[in-house]
């Protein structure tokens, strides 16, 4: 005890022996008791700091080729993410500027070996890849090409996957069977390998000026009055078999700007999200 006060009374000593030392020489000692500063203090050199410098935002859109893919490009541009794309046809017929600011791959999902290294470096993907055909087909594109996809991004420890599936639409999930299971086992394989940065949208019919060669065709011309019409009868989508059909359009451009924010914002929720959902999203800042 007396060791302990000795060598407690010591260092005070030394402390002040220290700071009449200190102020001596360069007059730039503060003490707690006044307050005062003699002299303002300056830092002579600055110590060089090896930070690693904050991670890019790198995303790679999946199908970015395509009719929403290539809105969802356009947006992350916008925001300034670095952005890729891969499809079995790469950059193909895009000929606009945006175009050229981002990288295009060219690969097929159902091929793994022929894409793995388009993930390379990449935090965040999303994916546009789906599509309409033989049950078999459709179960293909819109289910086994998809869980690759989120099995390569796991393992290559991308942070964020977004997945643009598709809503509920009652019957016709019968007469598309291969689509809708398909696009079901991607979800549940995405939010099992994503469960904090999985997020699925669950849109309905999107409309927006959809490209097919050099033909533009503006989807909007219905989609739009009727998303006006339907985004309100909320109640009208729950009643059953007949419900679905009320399920309002959503313009392609909400689409995209939900997706980038769900790949992009940390604190974006995961989980699935619908119709209603991405239009309240959609207008929020
Ligand atoms: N459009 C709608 O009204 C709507 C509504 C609800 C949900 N969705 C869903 O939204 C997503 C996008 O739809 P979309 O209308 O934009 O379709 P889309 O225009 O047909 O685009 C599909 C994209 O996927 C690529 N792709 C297809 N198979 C691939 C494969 N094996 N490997 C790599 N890339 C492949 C296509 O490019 P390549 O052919 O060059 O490979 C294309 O870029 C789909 O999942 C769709 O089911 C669409």
């Amino acid at each position: 005890m007396r060791t302990a006060a000795s060598r407690l009374i010591h260092s005070r000593a030394s402390l002040s022996r220290l700071c009449t030392m200190a102020l001596s020489r360069n007059k730039r000692c503060l003490s707690t008791e006044s307050n005062q500063v003699e002299e303002p203090f300056k830092v002579e050199e600055a110590e060089t700091v090896n930070a690693p410098p904050p991670p890019e935002e790198k995303l790679l859109v999946l199908g970015g080729s395509g009719f929403v893919g290539t809105h969802v490009c356009k947006e992350a541009l916008n925001r300034g993410v670095s952005v890729a794309s891969l499809s079995r046809s790469g950059r193909s017929l895009i000929r606009d500027s945006w175009a050229n600011r981002m990288t295009w791959h060219q690969g097929n999902l159902l091929s793994p070996d022929s894409w793995k290294e388009a993930l390379d470096g990449v935090t965040a993907v999303i994916s546009c890849v789906g599509g309409f055909g033989s049950p078999s087909y459709m179960y293909k594109i819109n289910g086994t090409a998809n869980i690759n996809a989120i099995r390569a991004a796991s393992v290559k420890g991308v942070k964020r996957f977004v997945y643009i599936s598709a809503a509920d639409f009652g019957m016709a999930n019968y007469l598309l069977q291969g689509y809708y299971d398909g696009k079901r086992a991607a979800e549940t394989e995405l939010l099992t390998k994503f469960p904090y940065g999985g997020v699925i949208l669950r849109p309905g019919f999107i409309y927006g000026t959809r490209r097919v060669g050099s033909l533009k065709i503006p989807l909007e011309v219905i989609g739009s009055p009727l998303e006006m019409l339907l985004q309100h009868a909320k109640p009208l989508s729950q009643l059953p078999l007949v419900g679905p059909l009320f399920t309002p359009p959503v313009n392609v451009n909400s689409v995209a700007k939900v997706a980038v924010r769900a790949a992009t914002d940390p604190v974006f929720p995961p989980g699935i999200i619908d119709v209603h959902g991405i239009l309240r999203y959609t207008h929020q800042k």
